[in-house]
């Protein structure tokens, strides 16, 4: 019978991604760490994964028992320093802002995890890497949204990613049942860089009128079998976002990633997509 790869696990940051990738590791088997410095996430991130597990239980898609091995198990922390040291894995997931990023990633290195993992959308591994004396055992682990539901883990190797680390965060997707792709540290990835590229350039064909969003949307939804049109799909991201990783490929990458005038306009107004109740589609009530 083959090992766990990994037993114990920190995840720095319990919003949106935090709460998901905790639960997938706790769903494993592993015992987690959630920390949180605001007490009211940190109170509420408890619930929704121990409530996500019973709900995941229930409906069989986890482990019999699994459920209470959740709720035994996910602990949480207000700070980095309560983490235990030597952690095997810990997964940086706070918000996407280098300095902020940089301090929680130093302040993780002093409790000596096995191997550190960021979930950035868009920051280059290189740029975190900076800051941190064991470089080897950082590597970009980026989940998606829903994490309990995506099964793709996008595993980007910095220049100074060990083959070891690479290795091992391998293992690690296919113990928590993901999917892996390598990736090598250029801005955007593969995801960021191909799903921002289309929906740029969905946005573009809204302002040059070539058909409504709706249809724009059918066209790849009927047309190319996507699951998801690139308007729906950059509402449900949030196009603040989207127009914030726009601006840093554009900067990287060149004026293939110049966000379109629609949609700064439509972020100054707020039509900033589900989370405001209006993007490209209306979301009031849903
Ligand atoms: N939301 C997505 O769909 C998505 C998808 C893939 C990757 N990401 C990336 O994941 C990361 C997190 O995104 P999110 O959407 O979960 O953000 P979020 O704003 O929902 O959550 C971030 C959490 O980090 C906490 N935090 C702030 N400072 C902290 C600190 N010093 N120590 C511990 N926690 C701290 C915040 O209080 C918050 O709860 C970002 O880098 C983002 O780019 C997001």
């Amino acid at each position: 019978m083959s090992t766990a790869p990994v037993t114990s696990v920190g995840v720095v940051g319990a919003g949106t991604m935090g709460i998901g990738i905790a639960y997938v590791f706790a769903a494993a088997g592993c015992d987690v760490t959630l920390v949180e410095p605001d007490a009211d996430r940190r109170a509420a991130a408890r619930g929704a994964i121990v409530g996500r597990a019973e709900r995941m239980e229930e409906q069989g898609r986890l482990e019999s028992d699994r459920a209470s091995h959740v709720s035994d198990t996910v602990d949480t922390a207000e700070s980095v320093s309560d983490l235990a040291t030597g952690l095997d894995l810990v997964v940086e997931a706070v918000p996407e802002i280098l300095e902020l990023k940089h301090s929680v990633l130093r302040a993780i290195e002093e409790r000596e995890p096995k191997l550190l993992g960021t979930n950035t959308s868009a920051l280059g591994i290189a740029s975190l890497a900076t800051v941190l004396a064991r470089p080897e055992t950082f590597i970009g682990m980026h989940f998606f949204n829903p994490v309990w539901t995506m099964p793709l883990l996008e595993l980007i190797r910095g220049a100074n990613t060990s083959d070891a680390t690479v290795a091992l965060t391998q293992r690690i997707g296919e113990f928590i049942g993901k999917d892996t792709i390598l990736v090598n540290d250029i801005p955007g990835f593969a995801t960021s860089r191909l799903g921002v590229a289309l929906g740029l350039e969905a946005i573009r064909m809204v302002e040059d009128g070539v058909a409504s969003p709706e249809d724009i949307d059918r066209a790849m939804v009927l047309g190319y079998r996507h699951p998801m049109g690139p308007l729906r799909l950059t509402d449900l991201v949030g196009l603040d976002v989207r127009l914030h990783i726009a601006r840093g490929l554009s900067e990287s990458l060149g004026p293939r990633f110049t966000p379109p005038q629609l949609m700064i306009d439509m972020v100054e107004r707020g039509d900033i997509g589900k989370k405001s109740g209006q993007g490209f589609f209306d979301w009031s009530g849903k």
